[in-house]
């Protein structure tokens, strides 16, 4: 692997910052100063230190969870079962999940140690579109979609972004669509519905950036994400 890589993957900079901080000659490996970027080191025997601190080589993970309902979103809770609960392999991999799903809210969570692309996947700039299957009731004519659509007050400082709706069925004061957002504010979905008159009685999120749930994959299982997958993922954000 080449050295550059190695600092990148272990969170220690963007490519262009590592290779300044490489060139400086802040890098050793096995103690000698090393200021080639592309230097090809064995990531599992070499020793790396970079600024005079040991760096000891973490290989990155990427899971898919279907959340199911009734489990908190969170690393560790003392009254709920928690997402992590649920991926056995979880244990020593520093794993955490990307974003929040709401205890009653099922779908796609990922679940990753690759601090960098989850700071990206839920940096505001980046403007990820999530996508979620919604049942509620209400009141919700055309104008009301189109003020989903536009932006709604729910209660914060500004009005939310413009978002996608898709009706796909309505039946007297109940409705199923689809809402594409691209932020990710506390109970987002929920507030937006009830900003105009309705209240969502199940939500599941279908996809995050270029991530969709494997509709193969039950409530509640797991399953690591496919290469391409892990490359449509970054490739779409920097
Ligand atoms: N919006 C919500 O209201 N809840 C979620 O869990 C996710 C998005």
């Amino acid at each position: 692997m080449r050295l550059d890589k190695f600092l990148c993957d272990m969170q220690l900079g963007t490519r262009s910052q590592v290779k300044d901080c490489i060139k400086k000659g802040n890098v050793s490996v096995n103690g000698s100063t090393v200021k080639s970027p592309d230097y090809k080191l064995d990531e599992n025997a070499d020793s790396v230190s970079y600024m005079g601190k040991n760096v000891t080589y973490q290989s990155l993970y990427y899971y898919m969870l279907h959340k199911p309902m009734n489990v908190v979103t969170a690393t560790k809770d003392s009254h709920d079962k928690t997402v992590m609960d649920l991926l056995p392999d979880a244990n020593g991999k520093n794993l955490f999940p990307v974003g929040r799903l709401d205890k009653d809210t099922e779908g796609l969570l990922l679940i990753t140690n690759d601090g960098e692309l989850a700071h990206n996947l839920l940096s505001p700039k980046k403007h990820v579109k999530k996508t979620y299957y919604v049942e509620c009731s209400g009141e919700i004519d055309s104008d009301k979609l189109h003020m989903l659509e536009n932006g709604v007050d729910i209660g914060d400082e500004e009005p939310t972004c413009p978002a996608e709706v898709r009706l796909i069925s309505q039946l007297d004061c109940s409705y199923t669509m689809e809402l594409t957002i691209t932020e990710g504010r506390f109970h987002q979905v929920k507030r937006m519905v009830q900003a105009v008159g309705g209240a969502v009685s199940y939500l599941k999120r279908l996809s995050m950036g270029s991530l969709s749930l494997d509709s193969n994959l039950p409530k509640g299982a797991y399953r690591p994400l496919t290469a391409d997958e892990i490359a449509r993922l970054k490739n779409n954000l920097y």
